[in-house]
């Protein structure tokens, strides 16, 4: 192993946790060390503390383009896509899920006696919208599709996919298109949906579930009433300040996606003139409309790729000893997901593109963030030059 040309610590595991916002953590810090009260108690605290709440309720209702009324805050998204799964399918249910869901998606299904139809995808990672119509049957209850994939980034055309429902309902997993992408979720077409706050800046261990005109669904945790019923348990007043507060600054973080599309596409320009025998790019997300419009007004008719996300294949040795290797140099990097980067097993999202399993383990994800900057990638070129060329 070649020594590091990196003298600190390069960041590219976006799309795993995002760096926290500074003056989000400034928020939550400072709530956290006012007296953060319980905001079911009736006192003058806890009015204050549910103020706080309902205020972030509305800063990401603003941002989703949704009724604060319709939304119900979580310990996350994993706790979101449980809490819907559970609560919306009854036992010998037919549900349709895309091939590249999220490890949550898979394991809150496996938990249940329902009949799961996967939609297959292309090397892209894209679906067919019209795969979900052909798949409807009678007893067809809920679909999930994802807005975008967080190991790939592809982006699905989801308003196509809820056209192609008709009245079966969608459920999209948001996580990964939120603050990468303006979310009008009103707009989609779709029936729910799960955000995280640790995708954009938040603390980890908070999230939100939309549901559309305030559908309801039986609550996963039931106890107390918080949450309008919907989800029991003393709320995490101080993070979910963070989502708020987060939420109202999406618009510059959007702004600044623009930027890392650049990045991304020297830095994958550098790989194919550089390393044309070492790795290979994943997907061809060329499109005709402009970055900037994918972000800012993505209609959600149209295919693409996230703009902080580029997946590559090594073409030689093992995926994870690179990985380390990267890691030691100072480059936090991810296999594919980071909640399968701590196992050995070839990403299965990677295998639905058609790749084979040793190809699948030999994965590597760049996800930028909005502080990434062009000297980060010309040090990781640096450093793969100084491992594979010397
Ligand atoms: C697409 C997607 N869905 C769901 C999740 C789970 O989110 P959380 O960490 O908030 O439970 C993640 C996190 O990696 C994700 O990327």
């Amino acid at each position: 192993m070649s020594a590091s040309v990196s003298s600190k610590l390069v960041y590219l595991d976006e799309n795993a946790t995002a760096t926290p916002d500074p003056e989000v953590m400034k928020a939550v810090f400072e709530w956290q060390s006012t007296w953060p009260a319980n905001a079911s108690s009736v006192h003058s605290l806890g009015r204050r503390a549910r103020g706080a709440i309902e205020q972030s309720r509305r800063q990401v209702a603003q941002a989703l383009g949704v009724n604060s009324r319709h939304l119900t805050f979580t310990s996350g998204a994993t706790e979101a896509l449980h809490t819907l799964i559970a609560g919306l399918l009854k036992p010998k249910d037919h549900v349709i899920v895309s091939a590249v869901e999220h490890p949550a998606v898979w394991g809150a299904l496996s938990k249940l006696d329902v009949e799961i139809e996967i939609i297959a995808v292309n090397e892209q990672g894209q679906v067919d919208p019209q795969d979900f119509r052909k798949a409807k049957k009678s007893n067809t209850c809920l679909a999930i599709m994802m807005a975008a994939q967080n190991e790939i980034g592809t982006i699905y055309p989801i308003k196509e996919i809820a056209t192609a429902l008709g009245n079966t309902p969608l459920l999209v997993d948001a996580v990964q298109a939120f603050g990468k992408l303006s979310l009008k979720l009103e707009e989609t077409g779709a029936s729910y949906a799960v955000i995280s706050g640790h995708k954009v800046g938040a603390p980890q261990g908070v999230g939100a579930i939309w549901s559309k005109g305030g559908q309801s669904f039986s609550p996963l945790l039931k106890g107390g009433a918080q949450e309008r019923g919907r989800r029991a348990g003393t709320e995490n007043v101080s993070a979910i300040v963070g989502l708020g507060f987060a939420a109202s600054r999406m618009e510059q973080r959007l702004k600044k996606q623009i930027d890392l599309v650049q990045l991304r596409e020297k830095f994958r320009q550098n790989i194919q003139d550089l390393f044309p025998n070492e790795f290979s790019i994943v997907g061809d997300f060329s499109t005709e409309t402009s970055w900037e419009e994918t972000i800012l007004n993505p209609s959600w008719l149209r295919h693409g790729q996230l703009p902080n996300t580029l997946s590559l294949l090594a073409l030689q040795g093992e995926g994870d000893l690179l990985l380390q290797q990267l890691d030691l140099a100072g480059f936090c990097l991810s296999a594919g997901s980071a909640c399968s980067s701590g196992a050995l097993e070839p990403s299965p999202v990677l295998q639905a593109l058609g790749l084979s399993a040793k190809q699948a383990s030999r994965g590597l994800r760049l996800s930028m963030g909005i502080q990434t900057s062009d000297e980060d990638l010309r040090a990781l070129i640096r450093q793969l030059t100084l491992m594979y060329k010397s």
